[in-house]
Formats: structure tokens, C-alpha cells, sequence
């Protein structure tokens, strides 16, 4: 039976991704971390879910993404795919799991697609993780690229600013999509970097370019749900549109909740047994 067979909902893969490049449609792209949201997101007709290491931030609090586990990020990764049906599903391949060793890169990627069932995995970088992507793609795993502002090498950059706003690291930038096209990557996400920049690394490549903070003459777009969605609420840079105010939503929701409860308003005798 193929991937395409096992309802009536047509699965997004790497070939559709592709071919909507090819066309023109724009690629639409969340975060998700656990069953229900994304069984919401998928429902809405979403392309690709990331697992995102943003799990750190948004899911346990942590002030970057490095603490956050493979263990941990495949946990999330397996709440995911269970709620999907047709977006497709990439995982970020957590801080110290691929970077300095191409097999445990490989080991890492082979136990998120094993213990969780997702389509694909990110990692983060260029030419110094060359190795680690290959050897990953060596095993049939397909692998999304990430540049610009890479979460994970936050301590090295030592600010969340733009990124490539220099030649040099323009030019190395544009280097890099080429050497992960050249690799055989899917797609590349681009993150925090100059509008002109973006839109000439997606025309000098001939995979999908998503951005966040990168303009619009890219491919698609992928925002954090929780930063779009209004419930985070500290985090609201340029590129970020809000959608809804779900914090403020949420907080009537339980200050109307706890009222009823200290009133006695709730349960009523049509809510008893
Ligand atoms: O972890 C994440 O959420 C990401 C997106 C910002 C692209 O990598």
C-alpha cells in the first residue's frame, strides 16, 4: 500500500513540496508540539508541521532551545504524528545530536523517524554539518536545512539580530543553500534574514525556500504557533503577524471559570448527575 493509500486524504511529501515550488504555490508552514494542536493545524489544511526545538522555549520554559533532548523532542515528534493526516511532518534534530559526529547525526535521525513515525528532520547550518547531512540522506531520510539565524548557535552569534546583513556572511549564506541543495535536501528554512537576500537564495535554488523573517519572495512561510496564535505574549518581533489573542481569550476563559466555581454557578443541575 503507498504512503498515499492509507485514507482518502492526499498526504503532502517532499515530491508535492516541490512541485508546488514549481508552480508557484506558496508552502504554509506552523510548529506543533503535541496532539491536539496538531490535529487542529492538520485539520486546517496546514503543508508541513515542524516539531520545532522552539519546544524548549514555548513547551518547558527554557530561555533557548539547547536544552531540550532527543528523547524529548521525539516525545513531542510521536504526539504530533499521531494527529496528522496529511501535513507533512519534520522534526528538529535537537542541539548536540548531530553537529560534531556524522554518526551519531545518523543515529539521531534514524530514532526520531523509527520512534516516531515523522516524514523528515532539520538541523541547522552549512558547510560545517555537510558531513552529518549526508550521511542522514545516505539512509533515506530527507532532511530540511536551516540558515540565517540558527536558534542553536545563539551563544556564537550572541544576539537574536538579523543575520547576513554583511557580504561575507551574505555570500557564505548563499553558498550554504547551494551546498544543501547540492547535498540533496528537500528544503531549506531561512530564518531572520534581509528580504533581497532571501529572494535571491530562492531563485538560486531549485528546492522550496521557507521563511520566517526572510520577506516574501520566498517559497512558503512558518511562524511559531504559539508566537501567532497570541499565546506567547513577551515575543513580538517585525516578522510577526498575530492571528488571534488566544492568552487573553484563555485568561477570561478561567477567570470566567473560577468565578462560577467560588459563586457556585458551576456545576448546575443540568451539568450533575
Ligand atoms: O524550532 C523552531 O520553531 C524553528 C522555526 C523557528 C523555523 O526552527
Amino acid at each position: 500500500m503507498s504512503i498515499h493509500q492509507s485514507s482518502n486524504i492526499k498526504r503532502i511529501t517532499t515530491h508535492i513540496l516541490q512541485e508546488m515550488k514549481m508552480r508557484g504555490e506558496k508552502i504554509s508552514m506552523l510548529t506543533a508540539y503535541d496532539f491536539s494542536m496538531a490535529g487542529i493545524i492538520d485539520a486546517a489544511g496546514i503543508d508541513i508541521i515542524l516539531v520545532g526545538d522552539s519546544a524548549s522555549n514555548v513547551m518547558a520554559g527554557h530561555e533557548t532551545t539547547l536544552p531540550i533532548t532527543l528523547d524529548q523532542m521525539i516525545y513531542h515528534a510521536t504526539s504530533v504524528v499521531r494527529a496528522v493526516k496529511r501535513a507533512f511532518v519534520v522534526v528538529d534534530i535537537p542541539f548536540g545530536s548531530y553537529q560534531g559526529n556524522s554518526s551519531e547525526a545518523l543515529r539521531s535521525a534514524i530514532r526520531i523517524m523509527k520512534e516516531s513515525g515523522a516524514h523528515a528532520v532539520k538541523v541547522e547550518g552549512g558547510a560545517e554539518i555537510k558531513e552529518s547531512v549526508s550521511r542522514i540522506l545516505s539512509a533515506g531520510v530527507p532532511v530540511m536545512g536551516h540558515l540565517g539565524l540558527t536558534p542553536q548557535s545563539i551563544y556564537k552569534f550572541g544576539t537574536y539580530t538579523v543575520r547576513a546583513k554583511e557580504e561575507a556572511e551574505a555570500k557564505k549564506l548563499l553558498e550554504d543553500a547551494k551546498l544543501l541543495e547540492e547535498c540533496g535536501c528537500f528544503a531549506i528554512v531561512l530564518e531572520k534574514i534581509p528580504a533581497r537576500l532571501a529572494k535571491k537564495v530562492a531563485a538560486a535554488v531549485d528546492i522550496p525556500v521557507i521563511g520566517i523573517g526572510a520577506g516574501p519572495d520566498v517559497d512558503g512561510q512558518v511562524l511559531v504557533v504559539h508566537d501567532m496564535l497570541g499565546i506567547t505574549q513577551e515575543f513580538k518581533p517585525r516578522f510577526l503577524r498575530q492571528y488571534a489573542d488566544l492568552q487573553a481569550t484563555m485568561t477570561k476563559a478561567v477567570e470566567d471559570y473560577i468565578k462560577d466555581v467560588k459563586d457556585r454557578n458551576f456545576p448546575n443541575e443540568g451539568e450533575s448527575y
